[in-house]
């Protein structure tokens, strides 16, 4: 069985951007859609989630399941890190509260308890639909008053660590993803009010990163109340960071 390196197709001490581009390059070729199999798309996935977290050789591997999450996402990995490149970069984990999962030291310091943020959200096709811009000051009000599906226009409460893209799945809703590891721009939003964090950065420009686009999935609240559009990952220079997408509810490995 081929080593996550191997898999990646990468050299053991690769840093993190050889890490991120040889995971777009790989999953691109690994994807049926591009003739690869469910099978090896998920190995590739697994490969790179396993050498975020830190693998080393012996380790053994936590296959990501098809939707892109492991055990691990609900909290520290198996190797009592975080994800989404703790190990890698010495930054927070895919929880990014870089809190819980040391059991290290004598008697840690509570974390103060902070309530869930509420995040409305709008889809950007309504935007497309009736010529609205992200820069319109009313964007949320309009929306607000134009009677528009659950799924278009919502509020979602993100509770703490928790990133938007899976309080809005545990809502119910479908957002775009494809990697959920800050590899790629298909769940990118664009944060019109209040703020996130993501604990690390290789895909979005300085510039997109000032119009408030953040990667939903490793995104977490910083603020009590937020407007996100969602499903902008078509828009100009999103488009050609984005994979392909990732049938997480259509593709198994049997298929
Ligand atoms: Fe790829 Fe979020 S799904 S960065």
């Amino acid at each position: 069985m081929d080593s996550p390196f191997e898999t990646l197709g990468i050299d053991p001490d690769a840093d993190e951007d050889e890490l991120v581009d040889a995971y777009r390059r790989r999953v691109k070729s690994a994807h049926p859609d591009h003739g690869g199999s469910a099978e090896e798309f998920q190995a590739v996935r697994t490969a790179y989630e396993a050498i975020r977290v830190g693998y080393e050789p012996g380790d053994e591997l936590e296959p990501v399941e098809t939707d892109g999450r492991r055990p691990a996402d609900e909290g520290a990995s198996r190797n009592g890190q975080h994800d989404a490149g703790t190990a890698r970069n010495g930054e927070t984990g895919g929880d990014g509260t870089g809190a819980a999962g040391s059991d290290t030291g004598p008697d840690p310091e509570p974390e103060p308890e902070r309530r869930g943020a509420r995040v409305e959200f709008l889809d950007y096709d309504v935007l497309t639909d009736r010529g609205w811009s992200l820069a319109d000051d009313d964007l949320f009000e309009k929306a607000a008053e134009s009677g528009l599906d659950g799924d278009a226009y919502g509020e979602v409460v993100v509770e703490p660590r928790t990133n938007l893209l899976k309080a809005a799945e545990d809502a119910g809703h479908s957002w775009p993803f494809a990697c959920r590891g800050g590899a790629c721009a298909n769940c990118a939003v664009a944060v019109v009010e209040g703020d996130v964090k993501m604990p690390s950065n290789h895909i979005l420009s300085e510039e997109m990163l000032e119009q408030g686009v953040r990667l939903s999935c490793i995104s977490l609240p910083v603020t009590d109340d937020l407007q996100v559009v969602y499903n902008i990952e078509h828009l100009p220079g999103l488009d050609e960071l984005r994979l392909p997408p990732q049938h997480a509810r259509k593709m198994s490995a049997g298929d």
